[in-house]
């Protein structure tokens, strides 16, 4: 059974473009902040729409709906661990977003886990860890980042933490430049020196697939809200044994085998379950499957080509504006996805992004983008190497996805060419 979702809303559609996913839009509306949050597929939202009037508990009734809503929700694990390449025996945690999803893998560290990972990463890379972490500074280049993590590591083995467990937690794609970093590399590195590793795929996987398999990474988080799935769902997929021995994230109904009467005497199960106690959020996670499903079935190279040449045509065109100036962390030709943080010298960012929005209708993002310190870093870089000392304190950002047009890219470079 099919049912609309927003009957009431004429002016949602499906814009009539090369995207298998068919993400909603609001027609006149430019959307270069995918990288925020990334429209609605079509896909999500019928799945929703779909299972709406079945909804009912999960894991927790006998009746027919309660039944089906209990087989999608596990089908909708099932899906999302099958599209991210998950071993058989890793566990896939449905959680609220990438945060919650290390913030879940954090708590479930074994004790004396050393953290290392860079400081160009997202606040949401940076802060869960616990204290004694390593953060390496951010590297000139993809090789400079393996080369710093070798040596981290080998210093770490060296001094007094012998048997200790070290996670590596790295991002795929970085939000504020889209530069991609050499997960499977950094992967080597790591269990070349017997740490596991995290990747951070909340920017990689809406662009890029991402087979934990294959690049031998350990654990993975993601959000479904950037990933064409806004129901509030995300991922964590990894080994289970940290997972199944840590204390669950959550305590409550579902994460547990047997309580009995004694204040403390709890037995908590094993499995995804055992961090996911409360009722689960059955719609987002079905609405993350089917965007995965729909992706899995999808020509990725296609997409990934056409979202390339998007993003070279916004690249050349904010080189050409001489008073625009790109961030870059990496060598200007190194992999990225389609992303672009940029600024105008001599102009407030938040000034230039209410522009956009209220003279072209072009939504941006603007501000630190939650890496302050990576922001901070690339703005020093960009005013030294753009000689330009009227360069503002915080950035702007376009961020491209399935929906983006030529037209966007274009609308978005003639407004800051004709910035008043
Ligand atoms: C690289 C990266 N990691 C983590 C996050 C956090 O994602 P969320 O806010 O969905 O938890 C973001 C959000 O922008 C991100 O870009």
């Amino acid at each position: 059974m099919t049912v609309t979702l927003v009957p009431s809303l004429p002016t949602l559609v499906t814009p009539s473009r090369p995207d298998p996913l068919g993400v909603l839009g609001v027609p006149g509306e430019i959307n270069l902040d995918y990288a925020a949050s990334a429209p609605c597929a079509r896909a999500a939202a019928d799945a929703v729409a779909e299972l709406l009037p079945w909804y009912a508990s999960v894991h927790r009734g006998a009746g027919a709906l309660s039944r089906r809503c209990t087989l999608a929700y596990e089908r909708a694990r099932q899906t999302v661990g099958d599209f991210l390449g998950a071993r058989p025996d890793d566990h896939v945690i449905f959680t609220r977003n990438t945060t919650d999803a290390l913030n879940l893998l954090a708590r479930a560290l074994p004790a004396g886990t050393t953290v290392v990972t860079f400081a160009g990463e997202h606040h949401a890379n940076l802060l869960p860890w616990p204290r004694g972490s390593v953060r390496l500074p951010v590297p000139d280049g993809p090789g400079g980042a393996v080369r710093s993590l070798d040596a981290a590591l080998s210093e770490l083995s060296r001094d007094a933490r012998p048997g200790l467990p070290v996670l590596v937690a790295v991002t795929g794609a970085s939000n504020v430049t889209g530069e991609r970093w050499p997960v499977a590399d950094l992967a080597r590195v790591a269990h070349r020196h017997g740490a596991r590793i995290l990747v951070d795929a909340a920017q990689l996987a809406p662009h890029a697939p991402v087979d934990l398999a294959a690049l031998d990474v350990d654990y993975l988080a993601l959000s479904g809200h950037k990933l064409y799935a806004p129901f509030g769902a995300g991922v964590l997929v990894g080994r289970a044994d940290w997972l199944d021995a840590a204390p669950p994230y959550l305590a409550g109904g579902g994460a547990t085998s047997h309580v009995g009467a004694a204040t403390h005497e709890v037995r908590w199960t094993t499995g995804p379950a055992r961090h996911e106690a409360g009722t689960p959020n059955l719609l987002g996670a079905v609405a993350l499957a089917a965007v995965c499903g729909a992706l899995a079935g999808a020509d990725r190279d296609a997409l990934h080509a056409r979202e390339q040449a998007l993003l070279a045509r916004l690249r050349a065109g904010i080189a050409a504006l001489p008073h625009v100036v790109e961030l870059r962390t990496f060598g200007p030709d190194a992999p990225r996805v389609g992303i672009v943080s940029f600024v105008v010298a001599g102009r407030d960012s938040a000034e230039v992004a209410a522009h956009l929005a209220t003279a072209h209708r072009i939504g941006v993002r603007d501000g630190l983008f939650c890496a302050h310190p990576l922001a901070r870093r690339l703005l020093t870089e960009a005013a030294t190497r753009s000689g330009r000392r009227d360069l503002p304190p915080t950035a702007l950002r376009a961020s491209l996805g399935l929906g983006t047009t030529r037209s966007d890219v274009d609308a978005l470079l003639t407004a800051l060419a004709t910035l008043p």
